[in-house]
């Protein structure tokens, strides 16, 4: 553009006529559909909020009706395009109706974030009961795996891509919570072997592995202050991780830019060793 001969250039004024010239940025994931699965609250949600700022339409969910929708009232006021119904992953029906429900609102899904992740049993792996051991193994990894069975032939539509949310312990067990590192362990194998047979249908399989990152999940041992220095020191970036800051990772993994990754699982750990 020329600008007028003796006009005055405030900065302001540049910016703004910079900004009316320049194009508009495209939305990384626009003309996007996903689901979070657990997406009410922490992680799950900030990673809903970030697909949704990068512009994909999402679908959230959790098991109780409440936290539903007092997490859609707070996305919608940020003019994000969201909707969201009750979904407890263990449960058949409660997916069948998500993945319905966003078929019904959107017509398509694009991308899958198994996000579900629990953690009931505290104490030594070898005091697990049968029934916590079936408890975390049912919700952390068999609902997403059945979750990528249900919603294949939808991915496959749309050359879709899947996120599971592993986690640091799977690298190295951590103790007093051995049944819940194993399950995120087994999510490593998980994805490998899904992004193995589902790279030739075109679909994207990868997972994120957080380090501690403050939720609800570990709201009670980070309240103990001793507990809470001894954690900090192995953390290279002396701080524990925020749910916002595992959202990027989950958009790039998303969008076209990470079209030729599959079968990784990305450490966000503040710079914690976690190979095996
Ligand atoms: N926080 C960490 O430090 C950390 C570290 C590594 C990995 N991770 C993993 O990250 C994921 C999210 O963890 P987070 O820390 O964000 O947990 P969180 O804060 O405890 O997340 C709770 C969310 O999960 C929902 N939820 C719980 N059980 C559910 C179920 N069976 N079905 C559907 N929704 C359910 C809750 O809503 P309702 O109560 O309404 O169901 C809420 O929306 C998990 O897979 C976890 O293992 C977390």
């Amino acid at each position: 553009f020329r600008l007028k001969k003796h006009k005055k250039i405030t900065k302001k004024s540049l910016a703004s006529k910079l900004q009316t010239k320049m194009p508009q940025i495209s939305k990384r994931l626009e003309g996007k559909v996903a689901i979070v699965t657990a997406s009410t609250a922490g992680i799950g949600y900030a990673i809903a909020e970030g697909l949704a700022e990068n512009g994909a339409k999402v679908v959230i969910s959790s098991r109780k009706e409440t936290n539903v929708e007092e997490a859609l009232q707070q996305l919608k006021s940020k003019g994000l395009d969201v909707s969201g119904c009750v979904c407890h992953v263990g449960k058949t029906e409660d997916r069948a109706k998500l993945l319905e429900l966003t078929l019904k609102q959107y017509g398509q899904l694009d991308i899958l974030v198994n996000n579900a992740g629990i953690s009931p049993a505290f104490g030594p792996l070898l005091k697990t009961t049968s029934e916590q051991w079936d408890k975390i193994f049912s919700v952390n990894v068999k609902a997403g795996f059945q979750f990528v069975q249900e919603a294949m032939p939808h991915l496959q539509q749309t050359n879709g891509s899947v996120i599971f949310n592993s986690s640091m312990a799977a690298y190295n067990p951590i103790q007093m919570i051995g049944a819940y590192s194993i399950s995120k362990t087994a999510i490593l194998g998980l994805v490998k072997a899904l992004a193995s047979e589902c790279g030739p249908m075109g679909i994207r399989v990868n997972g994120i592995a957080p380090g501690v990152i403050e939720t609800q999940m570990n709201e009670m041992p980070l309240s103990n202050d001793a507990y809470r220095e001894q954690v900090l020191k192995t953390i290279p970036l002396n701080r524990f991780g925020k749910p916002s800051e595992l959202a990027g990772l989950a958009v790039f993994l998303s969008s076209d830019e990470a079209s030729y990754i599959t079968g990784e699982t990305i450490m966000v750990t503040g710079g914690v060793h976690s190979r095996l």
